[in-house]
């Protein structure tokens, strides 16, 4: 790694412990859907796209991926509050079990538009996966699989970006 992508600072999750707590999840998900469900993997870009290649890898169910993107932030550290959808897959939803997959839940208001926009498609289940969960966020009901709760920073690296720069890291950072 580069002096500059070091400079990212402190590092708050290891990759050997990303490692660890997706093969988890992967697992975790797997008992709880068959083939009968054509499971839908729908994962929010950019910042999922790391935690999303991962996780499909470790569900032993088969499934079907598509994506989305939503964006809040820009280039700020603070979310603009009113998430866009620049790109909706279209794909029907309609009587398929989504997982949807977050790689953080911040403030929340991303996650809660999603939800609400997505429910409108009336799939059978409606579930979300999110790698970091902040303890402020308030959504309810919580997602139902959770990776890490995260501390209350900023954080880069595993597919998380600060104006674009840290995706590639493969920890997890505090600017
Ligand atoms: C980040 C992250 C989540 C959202 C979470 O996306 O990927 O989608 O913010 O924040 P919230 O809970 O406060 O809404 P961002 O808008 O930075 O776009 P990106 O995924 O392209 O990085």
């Amino acid at each position: 790694m580069t002096e500059a992508v070091q400079g990212a600072g402190r590092i708050v999750f290891q990759a050997h412990e990303l490692r660890d707590r997706v093969l988890a999840l992967g697992r975790e998900i797997s008992d709880a859907y068959g083939p009968e469900d054509r499971l839908l993997v729908l994962g929010v870009l950019k910042g999922s796209f790391v935690f999303m290649a991962d996780l499909v890898r470790a569900i032993d169910v088969p499934l079907q991926v598509d994506f989305l993107i939503a964006s809040s932030y820009g280039d700020e550290q603070v979310s603009s509050g009113d998430p866009k959808l620049l790109y909706d897959p279209g794909s029907s939803l309609q009587g398929r079990a989504v997982l949807l997959v977050e790689d953080i839940v911040d403030s929340g208001s991303t996650l809660r538009t999603l939800l609400s926009t997505l429910r409108e498609r009336r799939p059978a289940s409606l579930e979300v996966c999110v790698l970091l969960h902040k303890s402020a966020a308030g959504v309810e009901p919580p997602p139902r699989w959770v990776g890490f709760d995260a501390p209350n920073e900023f954080l880069v690296g595993y597919g998380l970006d600060h104006a674009e720069d840290f995706r590639q890291l493969p920890y997890i950072a505090s600017l």
